[in-house]
């Protein structure tokens, strides 16, 4: 994708994650530079959020992923086109061969690129992991539940947030929103795989299309599900602030599955 960040091998098609920190945007002159980059609707968009953290929130999201996709392809973050799909998730208009996905929180924000494969990203404080434990009975399958209660105290919340951030990676992989039922699919710890998708047959889909991975990153876990083309590992890039070159970071305790 780039040449500076190019060495996946001959056959490995790059994958990378950009991560930017709404903060940043407190810099005034951050905040202007990275307003130039959104076309008008976007603009207006960010504008219409009531409170300063929620604009720089989405302000951030769409900076970083125009200033990102354009270290893949030469073409100014002014001038990328999306389009989006029928449960709005965004797409490049014409396609390129690049495929992206954007996840946002008031603290980090993340854009996952690849060449070639759906993707789909999610990330969570570990604040929001007490939260997600009471929503279990609403947004679980059986299977993920039945799991999640022979678990106690810390342990609990980390298997919550993880499942949560896997599922929701997985709705927006394939680009179709809550329209997919949380309780068709499910992620099974445990065994050779580390981590199982099971997938109904009534979503037509196969696991076997999937890989994802579970990271955690300034105090957030963030989840990847890619479609299995020959993608190469992940690289997590640091666009600090906003707009800058991005710096190559090292992730904690980044774990693929399924591991066989
Ligand atoms: C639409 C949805 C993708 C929004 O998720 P979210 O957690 O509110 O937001 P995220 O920060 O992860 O993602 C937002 C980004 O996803 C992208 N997106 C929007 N619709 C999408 C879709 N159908 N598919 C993929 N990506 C989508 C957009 O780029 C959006 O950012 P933008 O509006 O600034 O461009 C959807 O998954 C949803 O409504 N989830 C609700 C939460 C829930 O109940 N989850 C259950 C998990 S167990």
């Amino acid at each position: 994708m780039t040449p500076h960040f190019g060495n996946t091998g001959m056959d490995k098609k790059p994958l990378y994650l950009w991560c930017a920190y709404p903060d940043d945007l407190l810099a005034e002159e951050v905040a202007d530079a990275c307003m130039a980059v959104l076309n008008e609707e976007e603009r207006a968009r960010v504008q219409r959020f009531r409170f300063e953290r929620h604009q720089r929130e989405s302000l951030a999201t769409r900076a970083l992923a125009r200033t990102a996709l354009s270290y893949g392809r030469p073409l100014s973050p002014q001038a990328w086109q999306f389009k989006l799909n029928a449960h709005g998730k965004p797409e490049i208009e014409p396609a390129c061969g690049l495929h992206f996905n954007l996840s946002n929180s008031l603290g980090l924000v993340v854009c996952l690129i690849a060449e070639g494969g759906e993707v789909g990203v999610d990330v969570e404080p570990f604040e929001r992991a007490e939260q997600i434990v009471k929503l279990a009975p609403e947004v679980f399958s059986a299977a993920e539940q039945a799991q999640l209660e022979t678990l106690q105290g810390a342990e609990k919340l980390d298997r919550a947030l993880s499942l949560w951030t896997l599922k929701e990676s997985y709705i927006k992989a394939r680009g179709m929103g809550l329209s997919l039922p949380l309780d068709k699919f499910s992620f099974l710890f445990g065994g050779a795989e580390g981590v199982r998708l099971e997938i109904d047959a009534s979503l037509c889909d196969a696991p076997e299309r999937w890989r994802f991975c579970l990271l955690d990153h300034a105090g957030h876990r963030i989840a990847a599900m890619v479609e299995r083309t020959e993608t190469g590992d992940l690289e997590l890039l640091e666009a600090r602030p906003i707009g800058a070159p991005p710096v190559r970071v090292s992730a904690g305790d980044m774990q693929w599955f399924p591991r066989v």
